[in-house]
């Protein structure tokens, strides 16, 4: 497989910080053996609260209390929200800048549960996108339609809408670069994967409004799309062969190192 894939694992708030920087500290040495020199890039995204410790882990060579800094390893930071402005009187939110100081490199923006539980809307996810541009980091981006949403047909308009509305004023930079995840909210896990005929249709629409935000050669390098909702060891390959999906977010399959490892390995063994 020669396109660069992004396995973006989001621990959601699944993990107490203990348990995080533990899988973290088992993945890099597990897995970057056989990671190094490959075309994967593998992003873990841990609450605010385990971004310091995780940060240090996958920079330091072999302890978890000492080593070298290294920055060779296919492991990067992201974190699961920030917020829109860099500083000032908001309680509670973090700011780009104290992500950077983190090491953090990419930040997942929009994500059906922050739409859902914590009413984020289009226009969240634009500050937030243009946000991360300024402070070079990654944005993550979640579209998706909801359940109900798919079976009244409204799933191309929901993302007409959530797309044009993240994309509204953004022009990418020079190194610039935005990852899209399409994860339909009715695929995320327990609930059964979408099949990758349902997920290539809206892949093409996506492709399609790109080309209003974005020229070819822009779109070729500095956009990513990626799948999210249900992809584990048994079907991430099948996502892969749709020739303009380039990764996935993981959130179940991400949280046990036996869960998360075969679906890296079965990728790089392609
Ligand atoms: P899932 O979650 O892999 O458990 O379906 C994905 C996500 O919500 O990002």
């Amino acid at each position: 497989m020669n396109k660069k894939i992004y396995i973006i694992a989001n621990w959601k708030m699944q993990l107490t910080n203990v348990e995080a920087a533990e899988l973290a500290y088992v993945l890099k040495n597990e897995g970057t053996k056989e990671w190094k020199n490959k075309n994967t890039e593998l992003i873990l995204c841990p609450s605010f609260t385990a971004l310091l410790e995780i940060g240090e882990i996958l920079q330091r060579d072999s302890s978890p209390h000492g080593g070298e800094v290294r920055n060779d390893i296919p492991l990067k930071l992201g974190a699961q929200n920030v917020f829109y402005h860099e500083k000032g009187q908001y309680t509670g939110e973090i700011s780009p800048v104290q992500l950077k100081e983190l090491g953090v490199e990419y930040v997942i923006i929009g994500h059906s549960e922050r739409r859902q539980y914590l009413n984020e809307t289009d226009e969240d996810v634009n500050r937030k996108m243009k946000i991360c541009l300024e402070n070079d980091l990654i944005p993550i981006v979640c579209i998706g339609e909801t359940f109900t949403e798919r079976r009244e047909r409204k799933t191309e308009v929901t993302i007409i809408r959530q797309l044009t509305k993240a994309l509204e004023d953004i022009t990418l930079k020079d190194k610039q670069k935005i990852i899209l995840a399409y994860e339909p909210v009715w695929a995320i896990s327990p609930a059964p994967a979408a099949s990758p005929a349902e997920v290539k249709e809206i892949v093409i629409l996506i492709e399609h409004l790109l080309r209003d935000f974005f020229d070819e050669e822009t779109i070729k390098e500095k956009v990513t799309i990626i799948y999210g909702g249900s992809v584990d060891a048994s079907n991430i390959l099948d996502y892969l062969k749709i020739s303009t999906i380039e990764g996935a977010l993981v959130g179940g399959a991400s949280l046990k190192a036996e869960k998360f490892l075969p679906l890296v390995q079965s990728i790089i063994k392609k």
